[in-house]
């Protein structure tokens, strides 16, 4: 039989992971199918149940369930568990051949997405650089460990409200060098330029602008937005502002954490640049 695998969220209409898996799929081989569920509000373990009974062997979880998923998975992988949240599950079958006391394993590849984008396809290194994260909810959250195995010079969390960034300063302190702060402290250079900024606040979601002074953008560097088909966003465009010579939006951060749950689930690794290039709309 086919194998199934979806993405479940709410609203759904807009996701683009059908068409990247099933591209993926075309071009690896693989026999699957790849829909898209909206899940109900209140109802995720209900309709993940579902999928399972039905012969899902996975899925991707986006807005609003990624905590959802969280709870409803019997094995964490690392990444997760410190991200406090999933976005791919695997599904094993239980003891009589059906989901049935099946293993659920979660991880969440959203950081490790952002980091090969980075450096693979934006061919920007992040060893030994000083890199500005913006906004410690979960989008932040999910990015910090990535960016810390790749050992930056220096990690800095800026965010609205202080005590986040201090509280993931803490949490992922073992794990390399990082502190958070307040915008307040990125003034006048105070903190010096960054070579890689990333903007992790949910601010252009509602065309806000995140308070980062001008003064932490250092000209040579990349100027990278996590939410993607958004054009030239307010961060983007002040970034452009002062010069920064690249700017890039998610969308190779999203089709690359696609890779990564493929690869996972099929064992075979997909060729994620004639996605990204038809995926790309130009940053204007
Ligand atoms: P997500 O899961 O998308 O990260 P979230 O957990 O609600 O969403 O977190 C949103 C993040 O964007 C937070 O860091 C928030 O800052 P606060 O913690 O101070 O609320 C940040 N954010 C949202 N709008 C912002 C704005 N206009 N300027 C600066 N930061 C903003």
């Amino acid at each position: 039989m086919t194998d199934q695998y979806a993405v479940i969220g709410n609203p759904i209409g807009h996701t683009k992971s059908p068409l990247i898996h099933m591209s993926f799929a075309g071009e690896t081989g693989q026999d699957i199918t790849y829909t898209a569920i909206e899940g109900p509000l209140g109802g995720f373990a209900a309709a993940v149940d579902a999928f399972r009974a039905g012969g899902g062997r996975g899925l991707n979880i986006t807005a609003p369930f990624k905590l959802d998923a969280f709870a409803y998975a019997t094995d964490l992988r690392e990444r997760a568990r410190l991200a406090g949240a999933v976005n791919a599950m695997k599904f094993e079958d239980g003891p009589e051949g059906g989901p049935e006391g099946g293993r659920v394993i979660a991880d969440n590849f959203d950081g490790v997405g952002l980091v090969n984008d980075i450096q693979r396809n934006l061919d920007s290194p992040l060893a030994g650089k000083r890199v500005l994260l913006l906004g410690a909810g979960g989008a932040a959250r999910g990015a910090i460990l990535p960016i810390l195995e790749q050992k930056p010079a220096e990690l800095v969390i800026a965010n609205r409200t202080l005590s986040k960034a201090q509280a993931l300063e803490s949490q992922f302190s073992a794990h390399g060098r990082l502190s958070g702060t307040d915008y307040a402290a990125l003034t006048g250079g105070r903190s010096g330029r960054f070579d890689v900024v990333l903007n992790a606040t949910s601010a252009s979601l509602r065309g806000e602008l995140p308070p980062v002074d001008t003064a932490a953008f250092a000209a040579d560097g990349l100027a990278y937005e996590l939410v993607y088909g958004k054009g030239l966003t307010p961060f983007l465009r002040l970034a452009q502002g002062v010069g920064v010579r690249r700017l890039a939006d998610g969308v190779g951060m999203l089709v690359e954490q696609a890779a990564e749950a493929f690869a996972w689930w099929r064992g075979i690794r997909p060729d994620t640049r004639p996605v990204i290039e038809r995926l790309t709309v130009p940053l204007i």
